[in-house]
Formats: structure tokens, C-alpha cells, sequence
């Protein structure tokens, strides 16, 4: 039996496979100790930083651009759109405690009485929805882009602290996190596949990024001004599969950025950050 089990961390450790069993936490500590051994000179709040830490260049560019970063004109719509009052005269920062602000990294959370995954953005549209106003569609990017790449910001630096209690919120994860190993499209890839077996390889020219962290800062702005939020992200790397993606906003989703979030916990968010 101890030698099985042996087998097996060492497995997990080449291929940071998790256990079908694992509590959340014990995968979280599988897969950042999977991380640290492949990459053991990487200080764990770099995370966040995604594929720029295989790239030295890259990162010191990236800083740079980010002292004058080219979104500020797009940044501040979302600004206005956040201070900008409902027809009722309230506004968001009503709808949150302390004004929105440290709020981002407690989303998603499992939500009992609405049994299911709850993300920023479904909060965002219930605020909206309370107010009489209608409802932001999850994928556009102008309104719900633009206003949570500024409102996602006033939770900068907060450490992610998804949690995961009781068997209903437990379930869901597990469904995300089935999702994450699941092989798909015609190339039969997992997210898996790339952003934990092949992390740090290069792919076409890109590095791949490891999973730790992908959560903890978006939305993103790549090249230039174009916002992206994280489930357009899984849109794009599914398409790159050649699968067929989910719909933004769909418990598919939902669930998986649930996973996806917990694993980065203890990082300490940053939103928007540029991205080529
Ligand atoms: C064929 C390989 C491949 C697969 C499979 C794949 N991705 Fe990616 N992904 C990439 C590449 C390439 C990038 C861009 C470089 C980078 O940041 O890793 C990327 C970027 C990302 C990013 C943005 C990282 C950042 O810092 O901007 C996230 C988040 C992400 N992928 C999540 C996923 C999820 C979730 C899945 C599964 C649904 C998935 N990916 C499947 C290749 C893949």
C-alpha cells in the first residue's frame, strides 16, 4: 500500500494529475508542489504573472507598459460606468459591502439557496437587475468588459480566497475540475494537457502558463486595448482545440472557474494587466 501510494505522489509529481478523491485543498497543495518542482526558482506570487515568467524579456517589457499602460482610455469608461448612477439614483458601490472594494477574490462562491456557482459578473448583473436596469450580456465586452476590468481593479492586491464547504459546493467543483482534465476537439487536449503537463513549453511561439494564477487578474487588455475576460479566454483555448465552446455564463463555465479560482487562492489579485 505505501508503495503504491509512493507510486502514485510520484506520478502526480511528473504529471501533476490529481486524485480523484482529493479534497480541494489537497489538490491545490498537489498541483502547486507539482509547480515548485518543475519550476523551483519561481516565487509563488510571480504566479500571476502567467507564461511572461518564462520569458525574462518579456516581463521587464511588460512592466514598463504597465507604468504607462496603453488601456488607461478604455480603463477609464469602465470607471464611469462604474460611478455613473442607476435611473434610481444608487450605483453599484450600493449593491456591495465597503464599496466593492476586497470583493473580487471571494467570487465565484457556491451560492446554497441558488444551488449553484455564483460569478462576479452574475453579481454584477444581479446588482443591475435590483435597480431596475437590464441585464449585461456575460460576453460583451464594452459594458460587462469594460466595467469589471474597472471594478475587478478596486480588489487589486487582495489574495484569492475561493472556498469550497459543503457536499452541494463540492460537487460543483468537482464538475470544474472534471472539466480542467477532460481531453477534448480534435487534438484531444485537456486545459490539463497544456497549462500543467506541458507547462512552460512552447507552443506555435507561445509559452504555456501554468494554471496557478490564470484566475487572479482579469480582465485582461491584449494588444493594446482590447478587453478579455477569463471565460472568453476559455472560448478561445477551446476553439484552439477545435471543440465547440460553451456558452459564457453557462454552469460549464461557471463550474470550472469555481476550480480554477480555488487552485490560484493565497495570490494576490491584479486587474486589468496588458497582455500582447
Ligand atoms: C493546446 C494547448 C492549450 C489548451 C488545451 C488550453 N490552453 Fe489555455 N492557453 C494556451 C496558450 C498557448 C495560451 C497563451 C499563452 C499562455 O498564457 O499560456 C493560453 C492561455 C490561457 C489563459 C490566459 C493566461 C494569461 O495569463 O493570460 C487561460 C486562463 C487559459 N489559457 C485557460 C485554459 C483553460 C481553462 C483550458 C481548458 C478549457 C485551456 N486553457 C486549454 C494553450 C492552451
Amino acid at each position: 500500500m505505501k508503495k503504491l501510494l509512493t507510486a502514485f505522489l510520484g506520478a502526480s509529481l511528473l504529471f501533476g494529475a490529481v486524485a480523484a478523491n482529493a479534497t480541494p485543498e489537497q489538490d491545490r497543495q498537489q498541483l502547486l508542489e507539482y509547480y515548485k518542482h518543475k519550476f523551483p526558482n519561481l516565487k509563488f506570487d510571480d504566479y500571476v504573472h502567467g507564461a511572461l515568467n518564462f520569458n525574462p524579456d518579456a516581463l521587464s517589457q511588460y512592466f514598463s507598459i504597465m507604468e504607462f499602460p496603453p488601456y488607461d482610455s478604455q480603463f477609464d469608461k469602465g470607471r464611469k460606468m462604474w460611478e455613473t448612477p442607476f435611473k434610481n439614483g444608487k450605483k453599484y458601490a450600493d449593491c456591495f459591502p465597503d464599496g466593492g472594494k476586497n470583493l473580487a477574490g471571494h467570487y465565484p462562491y457556491f451560492d446554497e439557496k441558488l444551488s449553484k456557482v455564483v460569478t462576479y459578473e452574475m453579481a454584477i448583473n444581479s446588482c443591475r437587475k435590483a435597480n431596475g436596469e437590464d441585464e449585461f450580456e456575460y460576453k460583451d465586452m464594452k459594458t460587462m468588459g469594460l466595467l469589471t476590468a474597472y471594478s475587478r481593479s478596486l480588489s487589486d492586491g487582495m489574495k484569492m480566497s475561493i472556498k469550497v464547504n459543503g457536499p452541494k459546493a463540492t460537487e460543483a467543483y468537482e464538475k470544474g475540475k472534471a472539466f480542467f482534465y477532460q481531453r477534448r476537439g480534435q487534438l484531444n487536449f485537456a486545459c490539463a494537457t497544456c497549462h500543467v503537463q506541458q507547462v512552460g513549453n512552447i507552443i506555435r511561439t507561445e509559452y504555456l502558463s501554468p494554471a496557478l494564477g490564470h484566475a487572479a487578474h482579469w480582465p485582461e487588455f491584449r494588444a493594446g486595448e482590447k478587453v478579455t475576460t477569463l471565460q472568453t479566454r476559455y472560448s478561445q483555448c477551446i476553439k484552439n482545440v477545435r471543440a465547440k465552446p460553451f456558452n459564457q455564463g453557462s454552469e460549464e463555465y461557471n463550474d470550472l472557474e469555481y476550480f480554477h479560482s480555488y487552485i490560484s487562492n493565497g495570490l494576490p489579485m491584479q486587474t486589468p494587466v496588458f497582455r500582447k
